[in-house]
């Protein structure tokens, strides 16, 4: 695992996006995983930009979908697969089949699950996955007390998740259930980036870069793959010591 510090949110996001870029680049049908939120808004502003400046292809790639609200309608301005839409797959005019979302308003959320394990084994395997950390430490919907050797499921989402959770909304929403890839697809994954930013961040990554590893925070699962990077700005990185400055 290595641990980079960037003065800034703007220059983080301009690390990560290189990131991305560099996979791509490496491996042009690259299988990418990138996660939905706030925190990786600027990156994919950035991406999409440099991608179209730069001529970056991303034809031949493939999109997995981390997770989404159960319930929740794609089209619903809070969903993951929203969020995706608008800040990636549009702007890189990405066609339909190289996309792969779970729906989440499927009757058989079970079978969304195997339908997801059978495209990311298929495709074999994930090639760089991008996450964000929740408040609890949580990973995609992985929530406190994930199973290691998880693949997709759906799970009873943290209060804290439920809570947290409305930001993405209009209106109150019942946020109840999740579905998600596991901490499998993540410790299998070729590449591994968590990033955080801000100072609501700090207290959390300092348990997640000291704390004991164990899935009661599940983002701290990270420091165990083989080719991972927690990508910080300053604000996020407050309360860990000795910290590489990017
Ligand atoms: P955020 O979400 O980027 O909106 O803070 C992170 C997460 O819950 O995984």
């Amino acid at each position: 695992m290595k641990v980079n510090v960037y003065p800034d949110y703007e220059t983080l996001s301009q690390n990560v996006a290189d990131e991305i870029i560099r996979c791509v680049r490496n491996k042009p049908d690259a299988v990418l995983c990138l996660a939905a939120g706030d925190t990786p808004r600027l990156t994919y502003e950035t991406l999409t930009a440099r991608a179209t400046k730069e001529g970056i292809d991303f034809s031949h790639c493939t999109f997995v979908g981390l997770d989404e609200w159960v319930g929740v309608p794609l089209d619903n301005e809070g969903s993951c697969s929203w969020f995706l839409q608008r800040h990636i797959f549009t702007p890189l005019s990405l066609s339909r089949s190289q996309i792969h979302l779970f729906d989440a308003m499927a009757s058989d959320l079970e079978n969304e699950c195997n339908k997801m394990n059978e495209i990311i084994s298929g495709k074999g395997g994930i090639d760089l996955m991008l996450v964000g950390i929740g408040m609890n430490g949580h990973i995609g919907f992985n929530e406190p007390g994930a199973l290691i050797d998880s693949y997709a499921h759906v799970i009873d989402l943290d209060n804290t998740t439920r809570t947290v959770g409305q930001k993405y909304f209009r209106q109150q929403m019942s946020l109840t259930r999740g579905i998600t890839l596991g901490l499998k697809h993540l410790m299998e994954a070729r590449q591994v980036i968590l990033i955080a930013s801000g100072e609501r961040k700090a207290e959390i990554i300092k348990h997640t870069l000291r704390g004991p590893v164990t899935t009661k925070v599940p983002a701290t699962v990270v420091r165990n793959h083989p080719n991972s990077m927690i990508m910080l700005d300053e604000a996020a990185a407050r309360w860990v010591k000795g910290l590489t400055r990017g």
